[in-house]
């Protein structure tokens, strides 16, 4: 029997003017772990929030939080959300020169380190480190903003990835970021998906929607087991 998927809602989609209020709210709805993506611009075209701004909202919950890095060249930063209190740290392999040298340090520092895949990038970014890693994210949309559609081919990553993890039996995360709502969410369960990540269709409707919201996306994903 499966263990229930996780869902990580993005704070991206929450209001930035009161992280520290929605950080709780999404928590006491039943999120599970919180989703903070970091964008620098450059590696992406959007700019979001910084170390200083996860040390602020450390406070504000007990759940894990997944940090998804995307910012190049991401080395130099690595201590810095580790010591805000990031509990998983997820980098790119493009964003720098040495990803087996990044996991490692990631993993020196106390954290769970994760890789993330665009859509363009293969499963292949993933040979000689995937024994490394606690957890891999397939991206379903190309990073750098909420709200964008689901990218129905990215499944078959999630698959092969998925298929790939059970034959090394080690309890490594896969992660399925953008685009993810009810329906969505079944098929990246279906597809071997264990930690969903949602944006939009976590935070849509205010506080008051966000017991509902995150029940339907683990209800969507929940169904087949
Ligand atoms: C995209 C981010 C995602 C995004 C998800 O670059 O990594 O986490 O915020 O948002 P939705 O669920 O709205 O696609
Ligand atoms: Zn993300």
């Amino acid at each position: 029997m499966r263990s229930p998927v996780k869902i990580a809602p993005s704070i991206l989609s929450a209001d930035f003017a009161r992280l520290g209020e929605e950080v709780r709210a999404i928590d006491e709805a039943g999120a599970d772990w919180v989703h903070v993506d970091v964008m620098d611009g450059h590696f992406v075209p959007n700019l979001t929030i910084g170390p200083a701004v996860v040390r602020a909202l450390r406070p504000h919950s007990a759940k894990p939080f997944d940090v998804h890095l995307m910012i190049a060249p991401v080395d130099p930063f690595l201590e810095a959300f580790a010591e805000a209190g990031a509990d998983v740290i997820t980098v790119h392999p493009e964003a720098g020169p040495h990803l087996h040298r990044t996991i490692q340090r990631i993993g020196s520092l106390g954290k769970r380190a994760g890789v993330s895949l665009n859509p363009a990038t293969p499963m292949a970014a993933l040979d000689y480190v995937l024994e490394e890693v606690d957890l891999v994210l397939v991206m379903s949309v190309n990073p750098g903003f909420g709200g964008q559609g689901f990218i129905d081919g990215q499944l078959r990553k999630v698959e092969a990835v998925a298929e790939r993890v059970s034959r090394i039996g080690k309890p490594i995360e896969v992660e399925v970021d953008g685009g993810v709502d009810p329906a969505t969410a079944r098929r990246a369960t279906d597809a071997g998906a264990t930690v969903l990540v949602a944006g939009t269709a976590a935070f849509r409707g205010g506080p008051d929607a966000y017991r509902a919201n995150i029940a339907a996306l683990r209800g969507g994903a929940e169904l087949r087991s």
